[in-house]
């Protein structure tokens, strides 16, 4: 939940936001810093990205240079780059000089439907993920769409998974536009997507406002998440390894097919949310045993002592939680998956 997000297609209105800041600093991500960097007339600090550099070492890096800049608590850090460089700049900012104010400029459209809404920062340690961390809000989001298009079209289907989960837990209307819409090889140039986007975004963004540390209705944006963690950590283990968004879509096929399994979802309504998946250009298929699945259920930290807040869809566009233990869902995943 960023107190403000603002979606555009350029650079162009992002000074008035910065107005009056006495001293910005801006963090890039060191892989789009030739792409985007021009764009920040201020001093800029490169990270280098992936999961293993998410970490305090990193952290401590930055706040190494950010005093070397000779850094005060009214410097404001600009974070630009994925999820991973928000997380990281966010968890920065919130605990450097006990915190500076910062904004974020998501460029994947993961980062933009949700890294970046919602106030979690955070890092990795010892391989367990985001273990380190605040939840702590930047003063704006900086949606620029049309960074969208040096991203690999992987990544953007990845996080075009989050958007589809944000519309099938609370919005039919929007699932529908988006049926249409992101199943035509999407063009995220486009007034459409943009409000696909922003409409994606405010689901999230209420949901949290309502339930800011995940003890009630935050739960619901965990939907696909139980075994689309399980087939994340599978997929590793196997070294094939698939992007958060692409094991969150196989995760939904199945809570969606449990939901229909339980009686809450009708037949033709999971038919219809697996085809859109389908045609949007995911892989379904979980070439997993569920066996290994539950093992990665169990060690899942946002387990229960005896089994799972799961979530179940009772239509596309509604849905709600029932926690489910161990022995159901493998009897139910087993049913699912044959
Ligand atoms: N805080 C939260 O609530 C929250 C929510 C979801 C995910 N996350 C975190 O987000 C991270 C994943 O984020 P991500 O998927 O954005 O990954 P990422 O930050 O690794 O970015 C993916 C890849 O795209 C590249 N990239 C970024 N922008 C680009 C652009 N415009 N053009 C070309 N390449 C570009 C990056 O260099 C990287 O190689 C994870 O660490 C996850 O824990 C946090
Ligand atoms: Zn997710």
């Amino acid at each position: 939940m960023s107190k403000t997000f603002f979606i555009h297609d350029n650079f162009e209105a992002l000074s008035p936001l910065l107005e009056g800041k006495k001293e910005v600093v801006v963090l890039i991500d060191k892989g789009i810093s030739h792409l985007y960097g021009r764009y920040f007339p201020f001093p800029q600090i490169e990270v280098e990205i992936s999961e293993g550099q998410k970490t305090l070492a990193t952290v401590e890096t930055i706040a190494k240079r950010l005093v070397a800049m000779e850094c005060s608590r009214s410097t404001f850090l600009l974070c630009v780059g994925g999820g991973i460089l928000t997380d990281i700049g966010g968890f920065v900012a919130s605990i450097f000089k006990r915190g500076i104010k910062c904004g974020y400029l998501p460029t994947t459209l993961l980062a933009q439907v949700d890294a970046s809404t919602g106030g979690k920062t955070g890092v990795n340690l010892d391989g367990l993920k985001n273990i380190l961390g605040t939840f702590s809000l930047p003063e704006f989001t900086y949606i620029n769409t049309s960074t969208l298009r040096t991203l690999p079209r992987r990544e953007l289907l990845a996080g075009a998974a989050e958007m589809i989960k944000a519309f099938a837990i609370k919005d039919a209307e929007s699932f529908a536009k988006a049926k249409n819409y992101l199943t035509q090889g999407f063009d995220t140039g486009t007034p459409e997507f943009r409000e696909l986007l922003a409409t994606a975004i405010q689901i999230k963004a209420d949901v949290v406002e309502r339930d800011f540390r995940e003890s009630g209705e935050r739960k619901l944006l965990n939907f696909g998440h139980t075994f689309g963690h399980a087939i994340e950590k599978c997929a590793a283990a196997a070294r094939e390894p698939l992007l958060h968004g692409e094991a969150v879509a196989k995760g939904m096929k199945i809570a969606a097919q449990i939901s229909a399994l339980k009686g809450y979802l009708p037949e033709e309504s999971l038919k219809e949310f697996c085809s859109t998946l389908d045609m949007m250009g995911f892989d379904l298929q979980v070439p997993y045993g569920v066996e290994n699945l539950m093992d990665a259920v169990k060690n899942d930290k946002k387990r229960g002592e005896n089994g799972v807040d799961f979530v179940l869809l009772q239509e596309i566009g509604k849905s709600c939680i029932e926690t489910i233990s161990f022995e159901d869902l493998a009897k139910a995943a087993a049913d699912v998956l044959h």
